[in-house]
């Protein structure tokens, strides 16, 4: 990973010591003569913000591939035959795909376009996955056609459905089966899947009947079984869980029924931390809560040895934690005011740049990109421009008392930022730059007016 030259300022106890989980991030403050000013990788984020405009996101391209390989170094030494995918719907910045398709990432995508565009930036077929309760006859016709390792099936009509658009189309189709553990993610509940009461997959209880069908079915190639029971899971439990009830049922499926499945895929999920992303003494006090995540290698080492025993091959699907803690959105002050105790900082980037914390509350660290000393600070709603309550970044935040024109870094927001993006309002969406070392470019330019004025 691509560190900053000069040091960043710590608080007088080291961060890593009070989080051993704290992510890596390439977003840091360098101190100057009378303030500090933020960074990304090399790249001043005010003069990114002053060259591009704003609301602008802003992704580390060496925080990405630090992150993705984490995963799959960690990955390689559990087996030659595991390996790791991408959760498109993370990111589909184009630029960002084929960055991860060069590294021999797999993918997984849940919709045409998604896997249009995996084939166009470079995965191998081989590693591609297409995920999702909904597909349409088309998407699994382009999926037949493609040649993807696997279809992802969600229920007994959807197989039917594959296995008659299969033959139609003179193929066999491989699937893995979606199946629904029935486990608390424990996370937020817009973002867990593993539960009865979600849509997703086919019920622990009814699979087996279910593979015994596909197993009947003359083009339906059974290659696995795919579990992924939600997102920013925080705590090991529900990842052991799952794989204990996976393991159950792959043994209990080839003892009753002799059926022999090759391969788990075993989703995604794995959590980052959104506190903490970057510290400064002059920041002190805005913050005072840790939200410690497992690592990976904390994953791995709990689940491995749980899932080997099904001799099966494994991968991971992970979005969020190979790109949420690569990006900014940097965004401008445009006014400040106060109702009775209330004060708010109204932005220029809203819920339709950034649906996260409107959606689910999520907290995402907002801090100034250049700080001074002695500024005070103070509680605040930060505030999109939208004209819907529900339009916000942050409620009740303490940080440096910040005053129109200023511009703020959101953080931590490389994954589901701007692919939740909207015209809502008829806001042109933002543009997306990816930094390197010290340079930058743009990989998607700011839509304009007429874009969306047709
Ligand atoms: C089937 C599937 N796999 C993987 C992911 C990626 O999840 P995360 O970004 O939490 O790793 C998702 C996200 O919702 C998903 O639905």
């Amino acid at each position: 990973m691509v560190r900053s030259l000069f040091l960043p300022c710590f608080t007088n106890i080291s961060r890593s010591h009070l989080l051993p989980n704290v992510n890596d991030t390439t977003f840091l403050y360098r101190d100057q003569s009378d303030r500090a000013a933020l960074y990304c990788e090399d790249v001043s984020l005010d003069e990114l913000a002053s060259q591009y405009g704003t609301p602008l996101y802003v992704y580390s391209k060496a925080q990405i591939l630090s992150n993705f390989r984490t995963f799959s170094e960690t990955i390689k030494r559990t087996g030659s035959r595991n390996y790791v995918s991408y959760a498109i719907k993370a990111n589909s910045n184009f630029e960002i795909l084929k960055l991860l398709a060069a590294e021999g990432a797999g993918a997984s995508v849940v919709s045409g376009g998604e896997l249009r565009s995996a084939l166009k930036a470079g995965f191998d077929p081989a590693k591609i996955t297409f995920d999702g309760p909904g597909k349409t006859d088309e998407e699994i016709q382009l999926a037949l056609q493609s040649n993807i390792v696997a279809i992802d099936v969600e229920s007994l009509q959807e197989l039917h459905v594959i296995n008659d658009l299969a033959k139609a189309a003179g193929l066999k189709a491989g699937i893995c089966i979606r199946v629904n553990p029935h486990i608390d993610a424990k996370s937020h509940p817009y973002i867990s899947t593993g539960l009865l009461e979600n849509k997703f997959g086919i019920a622990i209880d009814d699979a087996a009947e279910v593979f015994r069908i596909a197993r009947s079915l003359e083009n339906i190639s059974i290659v696995g079984l795919h579990s992924h029971i939600g997102s920013q899971i925080t705590e090991l439990s529900p990842f052991i869980e799952a794989a204990e009830s996976i393991v159950e049922f792959v043994t209990k499926l080839r003892v009753d029924d002799s059926i022999t499945l090759q391969h788990i895929n075993f989703g995604g999920g794995q959590a980052i931390d959104y506190h903490h992303v970057v510290s400064h003494p002059l920041l002190d006090g805005a913050e005072t809560f840790a939200e410690p995540v497992p690592s990976f290698q904390q994953i791995a080492d709990s689940i491995f040895p749980i899932l080997s025993k099904t001799g099966c091959s494994i991968n991971f699907e992970p979005g969020r934690a190979i790109v949420a803690n690569s990006g900014a959105l940097l965004t401008k002050v445009l006014y400040t005011k106060s109702n009775g105790d209330k004060h708010f900082v109204i932005v220029d980037a809203g819920m339709s740049d950034l649906i996260r914390p409107s959606l689910y509350h999520a907290y995402h660290e907002i801090v100034p990109l250049t700080i001074t000393a002695n500024r005070g600070k103070r509680t605040a709603d930060i505030e999109g421009p939208i004209c819907e309550t529900g339009d916000f970044l942050a409620h009740d935040r303490l940080m440096p008392v910040v005053d129109r024109g200023e511009k703020l870094a959101v953080l931590s927001t490389g994954a589901y930022g701007y692919v939740l993006a909207s015209n809502y309002n008829m806001r042109p969406r933002a543009a997306e730059i990816l930094v390197s070392g010290s340079s930058h470019r743009i990989i998607r330019q700011r839509e304009r007016l007429e874009d969306i004025i047709g």
